[in-house]
């Protein structure tokens, strides 16, 4: 039987780079944690195209540019906005609670 989805805290707030992005290892994934005008957004840190980490990549607002061959994907719906990119990368709902940092996962 499936495991049920549950909220899981991965990173105090106040631990963010504030306006940039964030690599946070939360058991076998790395993750890319997004500080954004409009909250927080979280999404796998490895890039879909080649591999990458995004988060070594460039940040700027909603848009993480991969380090790589700057492919870039919007860190709101994960959805590719510039080439070579050209999946939909994965997303996580996110919130946060007591301070902390939640996925539901
Ligand atoms: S590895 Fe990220 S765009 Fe190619």
């Amino acid at each position: 039987m499936a495991r049920e989805k549950t909220w899981q805290g991965v990173i105090a707030v106040a631990d963010l780079e504030a306006a940039w992005v964030t690599r946070v290892t939360f058991g076998p994934r790395n993750l890319a944690i997004y500080d954004t005008p409009s909250g927080i957004y979280v999404s796998l840190a490895l890039c879909n195209h080649g591999g990458a980490d995004l988060c070594d990549g460039y940040f700027d607002g909603h848009v993480i540019e991969c380090p790589l061959h700057q492919g870039a994907f919007d860190v709101r719906d994960g959805k590719a906005v510039a080439a070579p990119a050209t999946r939909q990368m994965k997303v996580f709902e996110a919130r946060v609670e007591d301070g902390m940092v939640q996925i539901m996962v």
